[in-house]
């Protein structure tokens, strides 16, 4: 206890405000997700690379009472999107549209404030964290993002567009760094996937989660 008040003396961690922050470049970990207009739900694994601006999400979720699975690479320098079925050793090939955006706090976001989730009367039973809101790129929306006040870890985020209502991403189980390296690459089967252009909109984050089957 004595050293944690001089340490606050020292760094004085009274006045310290919550600051917008950067993520960990390289993450790995599970998230949940829900969308208000599908009523889709989602469980699945992501990897998360913001040096090469690549994600993986690799999921089971379930759409009017049915499930899937739901395996996409998105490469944002190439503004490409593989989605891989390993099942058949088949990709498709599509484009992706928007800017690739790292996970974290943008500067310009709003304090919502800083809570304890769970409980701070004994060790481990509780975790710091600070509530932001802001508004999407391209005015496409609002966001209110939660992350630790330790390590700007994301621990969920809420987006609101008009298009698609909300959506609610929860992350969990995060490590830092890349577990599976060559799940940020597409698999050999997909090399010779032809682009599926013409028919379709290019693909953006959002609309993935919007257009089930
Ligand atoms: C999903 O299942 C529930 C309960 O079985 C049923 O009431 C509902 O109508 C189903 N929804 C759809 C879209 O099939
Ligand atoms: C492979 O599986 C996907 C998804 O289930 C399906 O859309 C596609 O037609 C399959 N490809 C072949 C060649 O069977």
């Amino acid at each position: 206890m004595k050293l944690l008040i001089l340490s606050c003396l020292l760094a004085g961690c009274l006045a310290q405000e919550p600051r917008p922050c950067s993520s960990p470049p390289l993450l790995t970990g599970a998230l949940a997700m829900s969308t208000q207009k599908e009523s889709l739900w989602v469980n699945g694994k992501y990897l998360y690379d913001a040096m090469g601006q690549r994600i993986r999400l690799m999921e089971l979720g379930t759409y009017e009472n049915k499930t899937f699975s739901y395996d996409v690479l998105l490469l944002y320098r190439e503004a490409t999107m593989y989605e891989i079925h390993r099942h058949n050793r088949t990709c498709n090939k599509m484009p992706l549209k928007g800017d690739f955006q790292p996970m974290g706090i943008p500067k310009d976001a709003s304090l919502l404030g800083q809570v304890v989730l769970g409980s701070s009367s004994g060790p481990g039973e509780g975790l710091l964290v600070n509530t932001w809101t802001g508004d999407l790129p391209e005015k496409a929306g609002k966001f209110m993002s939660t992350v630790t006040e330790f390590g700007c870890i994301p621990v969920s985020t809420l987006f609101h567009t008009d298009r698609f209502g909300w959506m609610v991403f929860s992350y969990f189980d995060n490590v830092i760094g890349i577990l599976d390296p060559q799940d940020l690459n597409p698999p050999p089967y997909c090399q010779h996937a032809e682009m599926k252009a013409g028919d379709k909109e290019p693909v953006d984050f959002f609309s993935l989660f919007n257009n089930k089957h």
